[in-house]
């Protein structure tokens, strides 16, 4: 097998997605992934239902092929439950892609909170186990909402862990969503690492220490969206996500990737203040969507603000043939 420096493909370190996908094994549970993600697919268009795909959290990327040590990142899927919810809410149904253990839609409101874990909505009365009076009517809502979706077949949860893990589920979720046309839309809040270890360039075993300090070389991972947009899933409407610390970048860089990759939307944010505002950027619009104090007050979550606007974009998307609604 050749070595990722025999194939790098442009002079700049960065090898070809189609080269990634020879140089690493798929997930062990890649067929399983397919199968059920097939079946839903057939399901919804049957049924003509607008589909959309979400990935959420972040990707891992391992040290070892033996992984004891990781790189992680702080996303932890908060972005992509919420936005699920909001899109089941708006007719769609929706395939959850997240990161094993990351928030997930409805179960999010009783997991991963710092001040109060989920025993602690539960009370017990004589021999039975009773939710706590103060939170019932928010969690009677919850549960409805929650088990309406799974009884109506309109919500998939798919996982993965680790960066190949994702890119492999990601090509081949969008190939298999792919017969939906127009009809699906990609929702990439996933915080994808930018840099990872080829398995050829990995130790086998936990690095040991003793040695002194530890040098790492990351190899760039190749931009995923140029394919995506042009072959794995050119019908469907696509919405990246940037992120940036730096305000001054933010527009430019959202700019920079539709011109780039040549896909219909990218939703801007920043990492301190992504809860509270985003900008949601089109080849020929820019809207600033934010919360205002008294939203805040209120617990107005901003993708409830974020899904309608692209669910408007997606009306576009369809009735224009999937070409022009995102060029006014
Ligand atoms: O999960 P939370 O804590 O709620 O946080 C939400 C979020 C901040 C993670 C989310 O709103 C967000 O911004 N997600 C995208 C962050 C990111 O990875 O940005 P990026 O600049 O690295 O990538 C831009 C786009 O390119 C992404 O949509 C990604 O899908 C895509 N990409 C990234 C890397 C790569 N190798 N190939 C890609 O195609």
């Amino acid at each position: 097998m050749p070595t990722t420096e025999q194939l790098l493909d442009n002079g700049q370190g960065v090898i070809d997605p189609d080269v990634f996908f020879k140089m690493n094994s798929p997930p062990a549970n890649l067929k399983d992934f397919e199968t059920k993600l097939e079946q839903f697919v057939d399901y919804h268009q049957e049924k003509k239902t607008r589909l959309v795909f979400i990935t959420s959290g972040g990707t891992i990327v391992p040290l070892e092929n033996q992984t004891v040590r990781f790189i992680d990142n702080f996303s932890n899927g908060h972005r992509g439950a919420c936005s699920a919810e909001y899109f089941l809410e708006a007719g769609y149904a929706v395939v959850f892609m997240h990161r094993q253990f990351s928030l997930q839609p409805y179960h999010r409101h009783y997991t991963h909170n710092p001040s109060i874990g989920f025993l602690d909505y539960l009370v017990q009365k004589d021999d039975n186990i009773q939710v706590d009076q103060q939170y019932n009517d928010k969690m009677k809502t919850v549960l409805s909402n929650y088990q309406n979706a799974i009884k109506n077949n309109r919500l998939l949860l798919l996982d993965f862990v680790t960066l190949s893990d994702y890119l492999f589920k990601l090509k081949s979720g969008t190939r298999i969503l792919a017969r939906l046309q127009e009809n699906a839309m990609y929702y990439l809040a996933a915080a994808v690492s930018d840099f990872f270890i080829p398995s050829e360039k990995m130790h086998e075993h936990k690095i040991q220490s003793g040695g002194g300090a530890l040098t790492l070389t990351l190899d760039q991972v190749p931009k995923f969206l140029t394919p995506l947009v042009s072959v794995w899933a050119s019908k469907g409407l696509i919405v990246s996500f940037k992120l940036e610390t730096d305000v001054n970048l933010l527009v430019p860089k959202a700019r920079q990737a539709l011109t780039r990759y040549g896909h219909q939307v990218v939703v801007a944010n920043m990492l301190s203040t992504r809860k509270q505002t985003v900008t949601v950027i089109t080849k020929s619009s820019q809207q600033v969507l934010s919360l205002t104090p008294e939203d805040i007050a209120h617990h107005v979550e901003i993708e409830s603000r974020i899904i309608p606007q692209l669910v408007h974009i997606h009306d576009g998307w369809i009735s224009s043939g999937a070409t022009k609604a995102c060029q006014q």
